[in-house]
Order: structure tokens, then C-alpha cells, then sequence
């Protein structure tokens, strides 16, 4: 596929979504941009992550030269943007910036942005367009797609938000080269986690590619794109989160415990990818999946440097933390469980089970696993 190829598209009744991936340049040279922006649109205001540089932003400014006033401002990435405080901030830039019924924001910037500028966008005005340039992989195969934003509040992650589809998500991998590569990895747990969802030809192109993974760990983006077209998927068949699109909280089960009972607090990526050994390791103790299950993502995982060995964090918070999840229903938790690869199941566990498995050893690595570092690919 040459990228940038035709963009996927998310088609809800009220409201729809383009996503792109490939070279911003390109993009928006196809005037693919100015497709999305309404043609009533007075005003753009574009909100930079302050760690992206400004310079991968040119061609958004060189093309809107001349053709719709954009103002530009650089704003404090990461959690704290997702707090009230930063949330507001981010209102009193649309405010000076004057943008009105008729403006449209543009966010470059990971998922933590995205979510804030969002739901900035989805409340001014009753609700303004907003266009997504995610800058961390996290963002591009996840956090800007499907429509979702929120903000914490009094220290309870996302308790506010809104649905407020991005006219359209315009990916890039070249925003991530400035991006560190622990940051990186993270956003590799979800691709991986899509892969085995929903993406066999990007799970089989992983697992047998030697090179499939690149050492820099910027995916190609034909691979960004795949594990887009998963959560696409889910997203339109169940917008609101009421069905299938459950099956993207694969590994988040457990990684919200672990997120909560850790300090330094594990990354979102890392968690996940604790959580979805810790899944199939479920699942292969309930006969759920077949044996070696567990090995084979845990394998995948660790060639982004991702961790996989629960058996350093404290047991007792861990399972307290999880029986107050919200998904607990008389002691058994709900878990979203890998049978095979595209076939995942929703269970409830008892939480015998489940503390059974945590006190139990993650599985072993296999003798050989595909590794870029260690391969001797003859091309
Ligand atoms: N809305 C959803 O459906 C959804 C889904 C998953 C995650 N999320 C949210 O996404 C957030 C996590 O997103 P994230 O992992 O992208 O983290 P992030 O947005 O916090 O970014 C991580 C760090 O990287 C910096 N950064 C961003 N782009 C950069 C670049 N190109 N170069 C250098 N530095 C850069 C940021 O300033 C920040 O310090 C969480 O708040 C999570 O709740 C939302």
C-alpha cells in the first residue's frame, strides 16, 4: 500500500471522521485538509504540544496561508493539561484567540492533549470541530481515534468528557522522531494489542518478520494504519461502548490496578503490556486458549522493551485495586480474555482465579523469539 493511501473513515449518524496516515507534507498537499474544514469556518486555532517542534507544523501553516486565519499557541503536554487548571487554560486560549461559532481547533500533540483540546472543542461554543495531528504513537493507533476526550477531576482519571469525533486524524510517524523511545514503546503495547485483535496479516508480519519492528521503533506506516483500522472498526460497530468495543480494553484490567499501585506509576504502555500476559495467562489457565498463548505475546512485547513479569508488584493492593474496579459483579471480574488471534471473549473470573495466576510465574520466553537486534535476516 503507498501511503498516504485512501483515508479510513468512521461514519456516525451525526458526525464523521477521516484518518490519514502518512506524510503531513502529502496530506495536506492533497488538499485532503481543506476537504475536512468546513467551508464556513472563519478562524483556526492550532494547539502545539509544547515537545513538538514547530517545524513539523509548517505545512499546516504554509497551506492555510492566504486561506483561513490561523493563530497558533504552544501548550504544556501530558497529564497536567488533563487537569481543571490546564483544561481551563486551554478555554482562555480559545478565548483570547477570539475563536467564535464558526472556528475549528487543530491539536498536534499525544493523547493527553488531544483529550483536553477535545473536549475544549466539544464544549466552546456548544461545541466547535476539532482536527487531530497526534505526535505519539500512543495517539495514532489510539487515544485520537474513536471520538472520546476527557479531563481528571479531584484525582479520578477521564470523570469528565464527551464524544466529539475529530473531523479528521492526520498521522505522521515523522512527528515521532522527536518522540523518546520509551514513549515509543508505549504506543507499541496497543499496535500489538490491535494486532491480535483484529489485525492477522500486522500479528503475523510481526511475529515473522525479523525486521518488522524497527530498531528505532517508529512502525511503518502501513502498521500504523492496520492497528488503526482495528480500533476503526470497533469504534463504528459500537460508538458508545456498550458491545464489542469492550474487546479494546484487552491488558487494562490489570493495568489500571498496576497504574494505581505503583510508584514511580508504570506507563500506560507498560501496564498494558503486564496486562495482557497476565490475560492470556488467564485464559490458558481456564482452557480458554490454547497453551503457549501467553509466551507468544509476551515474546512480541519484550522486543519493544516492554515488561511482562508481574512478580515484583505487591499482590495485596494489586487485587484490592481490582476488586473495586467497576467491573467487578459479586466477586467475579469481568476480564477481556485472548482466545486466538481476532477471536477475544469477555468473562467473568472469580477472583480466586485471578489472584491464583498473579501468585503464579509469568510464562518464559521462548528459545529464539524474532528480535531485530538478534536476527540475521539474509536481505
Ligand atoms: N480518548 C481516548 O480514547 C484515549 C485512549 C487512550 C489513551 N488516552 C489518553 O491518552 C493519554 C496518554 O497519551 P500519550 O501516551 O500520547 O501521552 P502524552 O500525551 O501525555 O504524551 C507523553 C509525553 O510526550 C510529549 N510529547 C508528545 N508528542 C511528542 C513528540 N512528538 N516529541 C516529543 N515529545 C512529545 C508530551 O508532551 C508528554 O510529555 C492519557 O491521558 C490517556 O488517558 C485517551
Amino acid at each position: 500500500m503507498n501511503f498516504p493511501s485512501s483515508p479510513i473513515r468512521i461514519e456516525w449518524p451525526d458526525a464523521t471522521c477521516e484518518l490519514h496516515t502518512g506524510s503531513l507534507a502529502q496530506i495536506v498537499e492533497g488538499e485532503h485538509l481543506l476537504a475536512v474544514i468546513p467551508a464556513s469556518t472563519t478562524s483556526l486555532v492550532l494547539l502545539r504540544d509544547a515537545a513538538v517542534p514547530a517545524a513539523l507544523l509548517a505545512p499546516i501553516r504554509s497551506f492555510m496561508a492566504g486561506r483561513v486565519p490561523l493563530k497558533e499557541f504552544e501548550v504544556a503536554g501530558g497529564e497536567s493539561c488533563k487537569t481543571p487548571q490546564g483544561w481551563f487554560s486551554i478555554l482562555e486560549i480559545l478565548a483570547q484567540s477570539k475563536l467564535d461559532r464558526g472556528g475549528l481547533v487543530i491539536v498536534a500533540g499525544g493523547g493527553a492533549l488531544g483529550d483536553a483540546a477535545g473536549f475544549a472543542a466539544s464544549v466552546w461554543h456548544r461545541g466547535v470541530p476539532w482536527i487531530a495531528i497526534p505526535t505519539t504513537l500512543l495517539a495514532m493507533v489510539d487515544a485520537h481515534v474513536g471520538g472520546k476526550t476527557a479531563i481528571h477531576h479531584s484525582g479520578i482519571k477521564n470523570r469528565i468528557g464527551s464524544f466529539h469525533l475529530p473531523r479528521a486524524v492526520l498521522a505522521d510517524p515523522t512527528m515521532l522522531d522527536s518522540l523518546p523511545l520509551q514513549q515509543r514503546s508505549q504506543g507499541w503495547a496497543e499496535l500489538i494489542k490491535a494486532a491480535w485483535i483484529g489485525a492477522p496479516d500486522l500479528l503475523e508480519e510481526l511475529e515473522s518478520q525479523p525486521r518488522s519492528i524497527p530498531e528505532d521503533l517508529i512502525p511503518a506506516p502501513h502498521q500504523i494504519a492496520a492497528a488503526v483500522a482495528v480500533k476503526v472498526g470497533l469504534v463504528e460497530e459500537d460508538p458508545f461502548e456498550v458491545g464489542r468495543r469492550e474487546h479494546l480494553n484487552l491488558g487494562h484490567t490489570l493495568a489500571h490496578a498496576l497504574e494505581m499501585n505503583t510508584t514511580p506509576q508504570l506507563l500506560h504502555g507498560e501496564a498494558v503490556s503486564l496486562g495482557m500476559v497476565f490475560a492470556a495467562t488467564l485464559a490458558e489457565q481456564l482452557s480458554i486458549a490454547v497453551p503457549g498463548t501467553a509466551t507468544r505475546i509476551s515474546d512480541l512485547l519484550q522486543r519493544v522493551g516492554l515488561p511482562v513479569d508481574w512478580s515484583d508488584f505487591p499482590i495485596e493492593p494489586i487485587m484490592s485495586s481490582l476488586l473495586d474496579d467497576k467491573k467487578v459483579r459479586a466477586g467475579r471480574q469481568r476480564w477481556v480474555l485472548p482466545r486466538k488471534p481476532g477471536d477475544i471473549v469477555v468473562e467473568e473470573i472469580s477472583d480466586q482465579v485471578v489472584e491464583q495466576v498473579f501468585r503464579s510465574s509469568p510464562p518464559r520466553a521462548t528459545v529464539n523469539p524474532v528480535a531485530p537486534e538478534r536476527s540475521h535476516d539474509a536481505r
